[in-house]
């Protein structure tokens, strides 16, 4: 022994058994005799069915507890309870709700170490992860929105909040979810109903014990367990307000599709196929330990999990091995052991979704390696696992897999990087590790991912929004972007439905007729050029006495692919500096200032004199007004309690399509398609239905205002023809709908195959002549997307 040197003393220690222990936890729940029941009004209550299903710890297959079973009942109940509650707590000054939130925070971390081993055994992650990561991330989303709540009237003036708020959340990070949901919509005034995943709804329960410990008032907070259908019922009720969901992108689209038809204000975070992306100069030893983070913290179930491992081929051989020597010393067990990397996979049904997927890669040619660890005789354990040899359309290259699973790839040039990065439907977040602060911040940029990381991964901050581009969903949690999804301005729901005037179009009169002048006849605008339909046919357009006014192209779907086509070759438009783009939109004001009484002539003949020049000199006072936010709606810069910054750039969504409002035809116009190109956006409008002849004298402004051919594009025809082929498509990111409630709900419905944006006017009358209600903030804050970009500094 006395010769044995200190290395090799290193080399033969073998860990040891570190459990935590869960005594106090086991207490808990015997304190409710291992069964639970709703927690409604403050109150726990019995199912109304009277059914329980069990929650079991996944590293062992024991039973935890059983849970009640959520009816369609209980969510009713819920509900009730949630509205009920509402006036008093929206009564309450900010600052007493801030208190609350405080004292959540202050209670979270009091019973830190009993809510983490509830959660390591009710998910089978490991403790040091939810010790360490999950509950304190839970406390400081507590403590940031109490400070929300405190300054909610200076900081979000003529904002009210939501009303009752139906969250529903996965089981991969269960308490954080809870935290990530309820903070914000407590902050903003709003009261909630939360159902927890069927697998770990332990924590959101224990949660709800400390909403009455700290004396929340009864409703305000009320949980319902269940599974899907749970889930389903209070998407469809009636009286909820806003619908915030976490989990799986093709349940996100049944949401979707599922409120459609209401009002609700519908926030989603869905899966990622999140790339991870290591050039050659980067610090491989680092990038490696990021791999570890990045894709088998929580055993790789992790929405924005570094799933795609992308290296520059030079380093692809040296990258691997290092990576297999680290993978072959994680440590594969018991969840409750300190000393556990990776800890059990949540059930057996995701269990065998990873298997299955892995086999399927295999067969599509991947090589498979996994490290020798021993892996527990029972419980849901997978090995850590690399995928070499992946084909970029290979299943394993594309679908979410939620597990520890890394599918590698290699590309040669930064170009070929961002490409592949992009190369997915999804656009959660993404990795980018080189010591080249030019190269990493360069491809930062062109990755579409609401979260990029810089030589680090996996960081989270209550101040940082988060949430995807695409297919991952919409609307962002933390930060201030993420307490506007539980706001809305005041004057919203007080603004009065929208009935469009009858379509003046088709409607002939005889006397009309006899007095046959057509005016003018206007093309359609793609490009930047004046095209004819492809149909051939046109639309008439009738004054409001039916006098002939002109003819219209009758856009149809080619019309629309095309202008589609060209706004997509025109999205340089989004790199264009600020300034540029001021620039652009104050020569097009100084155009209409000098166009304006031939415009306001000819807009007359429908929307009389008065309203005419009205909107001519307010449209002019739109222009100035978005070309002065152009340069001054800025990201900002987050310091997050690590030694890194987090860049929060506001980035254009891509392409939108627009249906302008009936009413107003050149203000309306304007009010909409001028804020989504100032954020960047490409746009295809559909010009107002009452007067699409205003298309005319809206290229004229925009080919002498320098607007790049394509930024801006116009389809007449009949906008719910045209809404539906804009909502189908695939390359249109956006859909901003402004008309009666039935093509709202059509807007949505249709948007759900690629989970657009879409912004509609919910069949409201929006007065676009005011200011307050026609411009600004409001409008801007749907045009752009955040994107934090975080960026490590010190050695
Ligand atoms: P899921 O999307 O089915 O479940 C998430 C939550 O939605 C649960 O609370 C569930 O009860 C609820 N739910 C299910 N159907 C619903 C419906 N029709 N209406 C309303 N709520 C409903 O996810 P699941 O089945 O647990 O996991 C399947 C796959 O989804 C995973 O393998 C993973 O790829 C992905 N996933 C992604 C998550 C993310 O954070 N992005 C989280 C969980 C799963």
């Amino acid at each position: 022994m006395a010769n044995t040197s200190v290395a090799e003393k290193f080399r033969s220690m073998e860990y040891g058994a570190a459990p935590e222990d869960p005594h106090n936890s086991l207490v808990w729940l015997d304190r409710f005799g291992r069964r639970f029941g709703h927690f409604i009004g403050g109150k726990w209550r019995a199912p109304a069915q009277g059914r329980y299903f069990a929650t079991a710890d996944p590293s062992t297959g024991e039973k935890i507890a059983e849970v009640a079973a959520g009816s369609a009942a209980d969510v009713n109940a819920a509900v009730k309870a949630a509205r009920a509650a509402l006036p008093h707590w929206q009564a309450l000054t900010p600052h007493a709700r801030a208190r609350f939130l405080y004292a959540l925070a202050r209670q979270v971390q009091k019973h830190s170490r009993r809510l983490a081993v509830l959660e390591t055994l009710d998910n089978g992650k490991p403790i040091r992860e939810s010790r360490d990561i999950d509950i304190p991330l839970v406390a400081r989303h507590f403590y940031y929105h109490a400070g929300w709540a405190q300054l909610l009237e200076r900081e979000f003036p003529d904002y009210r909040p939501r009303g009752v708020v139906g969250q529903i959340i996965p089981w991969n990070f269960p308490l954080l979810m809870v935290a990530w949901k309820i903070a914000p919509a407590l902050a903003a005034g709003n009261t909630v109903v939360l159902k927890p995943a069927e697998f770990t709804p332990l924590t959101a329960l224990a949660f709800a014990e400390l909403c009455s410990e700290v004396g929340l008032p009864p409703g305000v907070v009320n949980i319902v367990t269940g599974d899907g259908k749970t889930g389903a019922a209070l998407v469809v009720h009636p009286d909820v307000d806003k619908i915030a969901f976490t989990g799986s992108t093709e349940v996100g689209r049944a949401i979707r599709r599922a409120t459609a038809d209401s009002h609700k204000k519908l926030s989603l975070e869905l899966g990622g196929k999140s790339p991870f992306v290591v050039f050659e100069d980067a610090d491989l030893d680092s990038a490696v330990e990021g791999l570890v983070d990045g894709i088998w913290l929580n055993q790789g179930q992790v929405c924005c999990a570094g799933s795609r491992l992308l290296m520059q081929e030079s380093i692809a051989v040296p990258l691997t091995k290092k990576l297999q020597v680290r993978m072959a010393a994680l440590r594969v067990g018991a969840p409750l052991d300190k000393t556990t990397d990776i800890g059990a996979i949540v059930a057996r049904v995701q269990l065998e979704r990873i298997e299955g997927l892995v086999a399927q890669g295999v067969a599509e040619g991947a090589s498979c390696w996994q490290p020798d660890v021993p892996l527990p005789a029972r419980g849901l354990f997978y090995r850590p696992t690399l995928l070499t040899n992946v084909h970029p359309t290979s299943v394993v290259a594309r679908t979410e897999i939620f597990g520890p699973v890394l599918a590698a790839m290699t590309f040669r040039t930064p170009a070929e990087a961002v490409e592949l990065a992009n190369n997915t439907a999804y656009g959660l977040a993404a990795s980018v590790w080189s010591e080249s602060v030019n190269v990493a911040l360069q491809v930062a940029a062109q990755i579409k991912a609401g979260v990029v990381w810089v030589n680090s991964t996996n960081m989270f901050d209550a101040a940082c929004g988060f949430g995807g581009y695409r297919e991952s969903g919409f609307g962002r949690e933390g930060g201030r972007e993420g307490m506007r999804e539980y706001l809305e301005p005041v004057w919203l729901r007080k603004a009065p439905p929208l009935r469009a005037r009858a379509a003046r179009s088709r409607h002939r009169t005889q006397a009309a007729d006899a007095a046959r002048v057509i005016d003018r006849t206007v093309k359609l605008y793609i490009g930047g050029k004046q095209v004819r339909p492809d149909s051939g046919y046109s639309l008439e357009c009738r004054s409001s006495t039916g006098a002939l006014l002109g003819e219209t192209p009758l856009g149809n779907r080619k019309d629309i692919r095309n202008a589609v086509e060209a706004a997509r070759r025109a999205q340089q438009w989004g790199s264009a500096t600020t300034h540029q783009r001021a620039q652009v939109l104050y020569y097009a004001a100084e155009n209409l200032t000098q166009r304006g009484q031939d415009v306001a002539a000819r807009l007359a003949a429908v929307v009389g004199r008065k309203q005419a020049a009205e909107e001519v000199r307010l449209g002019v006072e739109r222009l100035f007004a978005y070309a002065a936010w152009a340069d001054k709606y800025e990201g900002v810069v987050h310091s997050p309690p690590f030694r890194s910054i987090s860049v929060a750039m506001n980035e254009a969504i891509g392409t939108a399509g627009v249906i302008c409002p009936p009413e107003a035809p050149l203000l309306g116009f304007l009010s909409l398609v001028l804020p989504l190109v100032t954020a960047g956006n490409c746009v295809v409008a559909v010009p107002s239905e009452s007067y699409p002849l205003i298309a005319g004298d809206l290229y004229q402004l925009f080919d002498t205002s320098d607007v790049p051919g394509g930024v801006i594009n116009l389809v007449t025809g009949r906008p719910g023809e045209l809404l539906q082929v804009l909502a189908e498509h695939d390359d249109v990111d956006a859909i901003w709908c402004y008309g009666e409630e039935k093509l709202c709900a059509v807007a949505k419905r249709l948007s759900a195959g690629n989970l657009k944006q879409v912004w509609t006017n919910e069949g409201r009358r929006i007065n676009f002549f005011s200011a307050r209600e026609g411009e600004g903030r409001w409008y801007l804050d749907h045009a752009f997307q955040v994107k934090n970009i975080w960026v490590p500094y010190g050695e």
